[in-house]
């Protein structure tokens, strides 16, 4: 029995969370597994009547989970920032979530916007350091508000959460068993102190790794070739602020925002899966929005617990309606609403 938090979260989120819990209740009764669910109404609403963002208790009854599917955090009325950190980097932060695991995979029928690339070229993953670099929130200012005004923001890189995450790439690159690859993407040309550990990290755990290429681009090249070449690829590494921008570039190679999904992962704690598109305000309610990246991340908790054949299953469903069915991922260009799209998921989840 799988006890699974839910936090639907601001904006669109708890419409495609809808689609993804429909699938997940379909997945489970064709391929035999249980599971509880737990919903918790972190977000931005419950900030403006509360002004809590993660409150201690639901911490603590978060820690006791499988795992977490969480649909969008991000709210208009309130300040950028408090709810990004105070609820979706402090949960990564505080279970210690230090891989942000991305695939890029263009499916079959989906439009990519990268002229003669198709689902050959594009398929690769972004291992994502999750829990250091700029995102830490250390820094400050000196003087504010005066015109001598100095702003600090801290990059913090440790031997430890770097090693570990360069070690998860290596060991999820050995597991993928595709082009036997994994790029470092940093900036060792500039940021001489930081990518220094990081290049020394990497190349050691490399050693442990016979058969695999150790690889490096910087992020600057690392943009041009996902564009130009992205077949090149097979798992990229790289630090947090580098994977949060080469991460969104992937979603839209891949076909965009409708379809990308992630997982927060703590090999040895709670995970957390999310679509990393954010909580669409404008979309709100329309029904207009392609629930396909929660049904991914969805898709992506179910391998992560285990459940090889419901993931498999799912991942085929998606598949066939990218394939078959929607005219285009888009927001309102979908030729379907979300929660039509969902029931065509269940309905090839269920094998009919
Ligand atoms: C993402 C998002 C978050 C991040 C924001 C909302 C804090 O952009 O998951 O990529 O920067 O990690
Ligand atoms: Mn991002």
């Amino acid at each position: 029995m799988y006890k699974i938090a839910v936090i639907p979260g601001d904006g669109t989120g708890p419409e495609v969370v809808a689609e993804g819990l429909k699938v997940l209740k379909a997945a489970s009764e064709r391929f035999n597994f249980k599971y509880r669910l737990e919903h918790h109404d972190l977000g931005g609403e419950r900030y403006l009547k509360t002004k809590e963002t993660l409150p201690d208790s639901v911490l603590g009854e978060l820690k006791q989970m499988d795992a977490i599917y969480l649909g969008a955090i991000g709210h208009p009325d309130v300040k950028p920032g408090i709810l990004e950190q105070g609820i979706l980097l402090e949960l990564r932060f505080q279970l210690d979530q230090y891989i942000n695991l991305r695939p890029v995979k263009l499916y079959r029928g989906v439009e990519t916007p990268l002229k003669d690339k198709g689902p050959d070229e594009i398929d690769f993953v972004v291992v994502r350091e999750n829990t250091e670099g700029a995102y830490v929130g250390a820094g400050g200012f000196l003087r504010k508000g005066t015109p001598d005004e100095v702003a600090i923001q801290e990059a913090i890189h440790t031997r430890k959460g770097v090693e570990r995450c360069v070690r998860f790439a290596f060991e999820y690159c050995r597991k993928r068993d595709r082009k036997k690859k994994v790029t470092l993407c940093g900036k060792t040309n500039v940021l001489t102190y930081a990518f220094d550990l990081w290049e020394r990290a990497f190349h050691e755990v490399a050693r442990e790794y016979q058969g695999i290429t150790a690889d490096y681009a910087h992020v600057d090249a690392t943009c041009m070739w996902m564009v130009k070449n992205p077949e090149w690829f097979d798992v990229i590494v790289t630090d947090n602020m580098f994977g949060d921008i080469i991460t969104d570039l992937g979603a839209m190679i891949q076909g965009g925002m409708g379809i990308a999904a992630g997982g927060n992962i703590n090999p040895k704690g709670v995970s957390m899966f999310e679509p990393i598109g954010g909580s669409a305000p404008k979309y709100t309610g329309q029904g207009v929005v392609s629930p396909l990246a929660a049904i991914a991340a969805c898709q992506m908790m179910l391998e992560h617990l285990g459940e090889q054949k419901a993931s498999i299953g799912i991942e085929e469903a998606i598949m066939k309606v990218v394939g078959r069915d929607v005219k285009s991922l888009n927001a309102g260009k979908m030729g379907y609403s979300t929660s039509q799209v969902g029931d065509l998921v269940v309905k090839y989840v269920q094998g009919r």
